[in-house]
């Protein structure tokens, strides 16, 4: 048998091992999925998406199951920078695959004193800031629909770490790429496209919302197509690695995302679902390398052929 491929990627100066990373708030603090697979294996592990202060997050019902997808207002529920660094960080620490924060503030200044509190910190790789989340009366999605507010939450962050510095980006924008733009120039090194969609379900027999939150964000295989479109988008308006993800289910799902040029993905919903899956993904990506007789797994990287045609391009119908 000859070598095996060689899966590792660059994301912004942090060089992991393959390219499959678990999503932030579907992998706990790291320490959830440990009972099925070993976590060093993975890329890189995200974890819940943390703040300056404890959090309970939206009231219950929270998470609701739609055709295809998962709808969820969990609002952010997390222990707060200060508990993880004292609680978890230690036995994160024994991973031996870097970790990464995801974090998000109520204001500009408290992405800042986020940054600053885990600059002080060892055992965490780089920083995911989400200006994404649909759930959050302040902050999460309202810092992402608007390219100047990215830009200067970007700003704040990078200038108090060293660490790399990951902008996730919110599909619920008319246009994705002035936000990609904007936070690529406020010194991101890496952007994650795409947080969840906004959506929401009624109960008809009380005729209230599913979710106590009334709206939620939808994610699965049902936002997939969407996901990967903006991927497409963002990959084409800015020059720094963007990490893919939403609805990938297998390493087919993520091959789709890695050959419009994703520089490596995430998991996520489909961990809920089939803790191993970014297990499957892994082989299935090693798999699929050996078969086509690909040694490193950047030559499948925005490989995408269209011969030129894009149908957005040139103004076509769609319908
Ligand atoms: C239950 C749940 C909790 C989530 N919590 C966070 C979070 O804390 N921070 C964040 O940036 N994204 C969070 N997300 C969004 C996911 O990381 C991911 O961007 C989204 O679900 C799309 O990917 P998927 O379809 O593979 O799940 C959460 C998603 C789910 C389903």
């Amino acid at each position: 048998m000859g070598a095996l491929p060689d899966l590792s990627v660059d994301i912004g100066g942090l060089r992991i091992k393959n390219p499959v990373l678990a999503a932030s708030g579907t992998f706990g603090y790291g320490d959830e999925l440990t009972c099925f697979y070993d976590p060093s294996l993975l890329g890189a592990i995200i974890v819940k998406g943390l703040s300056l202060r404890p959090m309970p997050g939206n009231p219950p019902p929270r998470i609701v199951e739609t055709p295809c997808g998962l709808l969820n207002a969990i609002g952010l529920a997390n222990i707060g920078i200060e508990a993880f660094v004292e609680e978890k960080l230690p036995s994160l620490a024994t991973i031996r695959t870097p970790v990464i924060t995801n974090i998000y503030g109520h204001t500009v200044e408290e992405y800042a004193e986020m940054a600053e509190r885990i600059e002080k910190v060892d055992g965490i790789a780089a920083i995911e800031i989400n200006i994404s989340c649909p759930n959050v009366e302040e902050g999460g999605m309202a810092f992402g629909t608007d390219p100047d507010t990215a830009a200067m939450v970007t700003d704040e962050v990078v200038r108090n770490t060293t660490k790399p510095v990951i902008v996730k980006l919110t599909p619920n924008v008319t246009d994705i790429t002035i936000i990609a733009r904007a936070v690529e120039s406020a010194g991101a090194q890496a952007i994650s496209v795409t947080n969840t969609l906004l959506g929401m379900a009624v109960d008809v027999a009380t005729r209230r919302p599913k979710l106590a939150n009334v709206i939620g964000g939808l994610s699965g295989p049902a936002i997939k197509p969407i996901a990967l479109y903006l991927v497409h988008k963002v990959v084409e308006a800015v020059k720094i690695p963007v990490i893919g993800l939403g609805g990938i289910m297998d390493y087919e799902d993520a091959l789709e995302f890695l050959i419009v040029g994703a520089r490596a993905i995430q998991v996520g919903t489909a961990n809920l679902i089939n803790p191993n899956t970014a297990m499957e993904i892994i082989t299935g990506l090693t798999d699929f390398c050996i078969r086509e007789n690909i040694s490193n797994i950047n030559q499948i990287i925005g490989v995408l052929e269209t011969n030129g045609e894009d149908h957005e391009k040139k103004g076509d119908r769609k319908n």
